[in-house]
C-alpha cells in the first residue's frame, strides 16, 4: 500500500513540477534584490570574475574581491566603485592555499561581515595532454578549481546556516559534464566542483536550510582569453560565448535562484544525449560537435605561453 501511495504521489508531483518548469520558461521567476548583500567573488581580477563584480556593483551589493593578481584585483575594485558599489574590499588571496583562504576569510569577517553570496569563480587550465602536464600543475588545477571551493564553504557556510540565508555559486564548466580530449585535468576538477556543489545543495535540503540557494554555472568556451585559440566546429550550434553575455546570464541565474545554468542552450541537448545514446553514437556525436578537436589550437592566456 505504501508503495502504491508513494509512487502515485511521485508521479503526480512530477507532472506538477514539469508543468511548473514549462510555465517558468515563459514566465521566469522574479529577480531577487541583492542590495546590501555581501558578495565574495574569487578570481575577481579579470575575465568573468571582474564582470560579475561589476554587475553586483550596479545592483548595490557590498563587494569582497579575491585574487592572486593584486593589480587586476585592485582594478576590478576601482571599476566596481565607479559602477556604484557602496563598499568594495579587495584582498590578495591564493584560493589554492587552505591556510590563506582561512586567514583572509577571518579578516573579511572582521572587516566586512558575514559573506551572504559566495561565488567560487577562480580557475586555471593547463591546456595540455594529460601525460604532458607536470605533476605540480595537475595538483594546482585541482587545488584552484575544486579544493578552493571546500575551503571557502568551510569558512563562510556556517554563518549562512546559522541565519538560514545565503547563496552559493559555483562557476564550473560544460567540461564538468562531458569529458574533453586534451582537458583531462581541467575536466576532472570541474566534474568534482560540480559534484561537490550538487552534494552540498542536497545536504542543505536535508538540513531544511531552504534559505540558502545554490547556482551552478556550466558555460562552454567564453572569450576571456583563458581558452584562446580553441575552436568551435559549428559556431551556430555551439558558439564561443561573449564574456559580457555569459556574465549577464550568470547574474540573472543567481537573481532568479536558478539551480543550474548551462550555456549555450544547445548544450542541454548534447548533455542529455550523452547519457541516453549508446557509447559509439556518443563518440560519433563528439566528433560531429568537434569535442575531439576543440583543444587542438589551444593557446590560453598570452602570459602562460
Ligand atoms: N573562459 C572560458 O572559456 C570558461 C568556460 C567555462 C568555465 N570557465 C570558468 O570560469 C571561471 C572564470 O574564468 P575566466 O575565463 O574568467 O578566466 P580568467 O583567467 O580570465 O580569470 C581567472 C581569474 O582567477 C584568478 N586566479 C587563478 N588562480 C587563482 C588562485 N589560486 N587564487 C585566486 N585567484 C586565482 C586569476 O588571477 C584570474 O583573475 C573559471 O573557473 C573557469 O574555469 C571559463
Amino acid at each position: 500500500m505504501n508503495f502504491l501511495v508513494e509512487t502515485l504521489r511521485v508521479l503526480l508531483l512530477s507532472v506538477y513540477y514539469a508543468l511548473e518548469a514549462l510555465v517558468r520558461l515563459v514566465v521566469p521567476p522574479r529577480r531577487k534584490s541583492v542590495r546590501g548583500e555581501i558578495v565574495l567573488v574569487t578570481g575577481a581580477g579579470s575575465g568573468i570574475g571582474r564582470l560579475l563584480s561589476l554587475h553586483f556593483a550596479r545592483l548595490g551589493s557590498t563587494l569582497v574581491l579575491w585574487d592572486i593578481n593584486k593589480e587586476g584585483n585592485e582594478e576590478s575594485g576601482r571599476l566596481s566603485r565607479e559602477q556604484g558599489a557602496p563598499r568594495v574590499y579587495t584582498y590578495l588571496c591564493d584560493c589554492s592555499q587552505r591556510a590563506d583562504v582561512y586567514r583572509v576569510a577571518d579578516q573579511v569577517k572582521r572587516e566586512v561581515g558575514d559573506v551572504s553570496i559566495l561565488i567560487n569563480n577562480a580557475g586555471i587550465v593547463s591546456g595540455k595532454k594529460f601525460m604532458d602536464v607536470p605533476d605540480n600543475l595537475l595538483e594546482k588545477t585541482l587545488e584552484v578549481n575544486t579544493l578552493a571551493h571546500f575551503w571557502t564553504y568551510k569558512a563562510f557556510l556556517p554563518a549562512m546556516i546559522a541565519s538560514n540565508h545565503g547563496h552559493l555559486v559555483s562557476i564550473a564548466s560544460s567540461a564538468g559534464m562531458i569529458g574533453v580530449n586534451g582537458l583531462a585535468d581541467y575536466c576532472s576538477s570541474k566534474f568534482a566542483a560540480l559534484g561537490f556543489a550538487e552534494s552540498i545543495a542536497m545536504e542543505l535540503l536535508k538540513l531544511g536550510k531552504n534559505g540558502i540557494k545554490t547556482t551552478i554555472a556550466c558555460p562552454y568556451f567564453i572569450n576571456t582569453g583563458m581558452f584562446d585559440g580553441c575552436q568551435t566546429k559549428w559556431p551556430l550550434l555551439l558558439p564561443i560565448l561573449d564574456s559580457h553575455y555569459a556574465s549577464k546570464r550568470i547574474v540573472d541565474a543567481i537573481l532568479r535562484e536558478q539551480v543550474i545554468l548551462v550555456m549555450p542552450r544547445s548544450l542541454y541537448i548534447v548533455i542529455a544525449l550523452k547519457n541516453l545514446v549508446p557509447v559509439k553514437i556518443g563518440v560519433l556525436l563528439a566528433e560531429y560537435f568537434g569535442v575531439i578537436h576543440c583543444m587542438d589550437q589551444f593557446k590560453g592566456h598570452a602570459k602562460s605561453e
